[in-house]
């Protein structure tokens, strides 16, 4: 299903896959630092009216092509102005340089698209001691499925304390269910991938549930592939290393859970970093603790017509489980929410129903809302 035969009012973004479209509705959140309603509640009303130009949504839509234009007209169509290049977070632009950021600190930030770093190991190694920090080729190999169970934590407005169970099943097989049991009406959330198709269903969506068919669809396919991380040098290519960086978790914001409570990787970790591309294109950068070797984050972008829209998984919290080392600690992030997850168990080579990899069985809680 394509933006325009599901919704009533697109007028540029037309013809686009359904996760893409969504995928551009965060690019422009994130970029204004915006809420969905500060477009799409217009004057003299308060409730959210999807369809209905607003006087924001006529200017956004205007700001759409004009972004394509420049980008056609002076880069040669390539993707390299987006809303964020201007915006920064604003609703209107800076305009002046301030004297304070010229004599201040230059703005952290890194490219997009990254090359090999002259004097940087190949990708190859950064990836072998990763594999050995794990527990080794021929241990993940033996690893034929999972089962992982614990709880979310915070955000979204509902608190924390759903029910979270992991499936992966090699070697690509990944359905993810986060069940608000505790919140009645609230549905759950289900993110499954069977190795081919896969779906997104969650209450807090406009569109509700959803099969994936664009940049969505390729990263489902991506953290099914990086649930058995032996194969990353089978499913990513053109391979890279960048100068290593470092990174933190991201921070808890206050008013949806405890500093405690965050399911983070620490602080100013210096990292290995890796990027490369998936099948279909997509970017993919992974961050290795350059101390233990192991995964700590994988960001990746999706293509969308007004810019890439980034996917932050943040992995912590390793244990051993038979042998081998597994995160406990999942942070999934991207423009519009985060999911934050502690499992507290993980059992390898255990039978999976297959259903649970297909579309999300229907929701008596979700049924006829959103
Ligand atoms: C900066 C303004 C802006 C923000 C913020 C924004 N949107 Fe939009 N939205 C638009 C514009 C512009 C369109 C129409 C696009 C077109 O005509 O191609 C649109 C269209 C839509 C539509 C299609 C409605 C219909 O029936 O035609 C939906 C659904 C939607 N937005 C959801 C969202 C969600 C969810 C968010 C928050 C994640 C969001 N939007 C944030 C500007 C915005
Ligand atoms: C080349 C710079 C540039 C780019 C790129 C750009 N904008 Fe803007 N945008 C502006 C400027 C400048 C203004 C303020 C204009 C004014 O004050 O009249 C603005 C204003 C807006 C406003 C009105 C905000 C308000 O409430 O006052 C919206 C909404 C908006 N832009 C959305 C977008 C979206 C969505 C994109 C990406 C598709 C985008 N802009 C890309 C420069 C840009």
């Amino acid at each position: 299903m394509t933006s325009d035969q599901a919704f009533k009012n697109v007028q540029v973004l037309k013809g686009i896959p359904l996760d893409d479209f969504m995928g551009t509705m965060g690019v422009m959140t994130g970029s204004l630092a915006f809420d969905c309603s500060d477009c799409h509640i217009g004057a003299g009303t308060d409730t959210v009216n999807w369809a209905a130009d607003t006087q924001r949504k006529v200017i956004a839509r205007k700001m759409v092509t004009m972004v394509a234009n420049i980008n056609r007209e002076n880069f040669s169509g390539r993707q390299v102005l987006t809303c964020y290049s201007c915006h920064h977070g604003r609703d209107k632009p800076l305009t002046t340089p301030a004297l304070e950021d010229v004599y201040g600190p230059a703005a952290p930030g890194m490219d997009d698209v990254l090359t090999q770093f002259e004097g940087q190991p190949p990708a190859q190694q950064i990836i072998d001691k990763y594999i050995r920090a794990l527990g080794g080729q021929e241990k993940l190999a033996a690893v034929k499925s999972y089962v992982g169970k614990g709880t979310s934590v915070g955000f979204g407005g509902f608190g924390g304390g759903a029910d979270v169970t992991l499936y992966a099943n090699a070697p690509n097989q990944r359905t993810l269910i986060i069940d608000f049991k505790n919140t009645p009406g609230r549905g759950d959330t289900t993110r499954s991938f069977d190795g081919r198709t896969g779906w997104l269903r969650t209450p807090l969506n406009v569109v509700g549930e959803y099969e994936l068919s664009g940049g969505e669809l390729d990263g489902a396919r991506l953290d099914a592939e990086m649930s058995f991380p032996g194969r990353i040098r089978e499913f990513l290519t053109n391979l890279r290393v960048s100068l290593p960086v470092t990174i933190s978790e991201l921070p808890a914001p206050e008013s949806q859970m405890s500093k405690e409570e965050n399911v983070g990787i620490g602080q100013d970790k210096l990292v290995d970093v890796v990027q490369g591309d998936t099948p279909r294109g997509m970017l993919v950068t992974l961050y290795f603790d350059h101390e233990s070797g192991l995964l700590l984050r994988m960001v990746r972008m999706a293509k969308s017509p007004i810019g890439r829209v980034p996917t932050l998984i943040d992995l912590a919290d390793y244990r051993d489980v038979d042998g081998i080392k597994m995160p406990f600690g999942i942070t999934f992030a991207w423009l519009n929410g985060r999911d934050a997850i502690k499992l507290e168990e993980i059992h390898l080579n255990v039978p999976i129903d297959p259903t649970v990899f297909g579309r999300p069985a229907p929701h008596p809680a979700s049924a006829g809302g959103n």
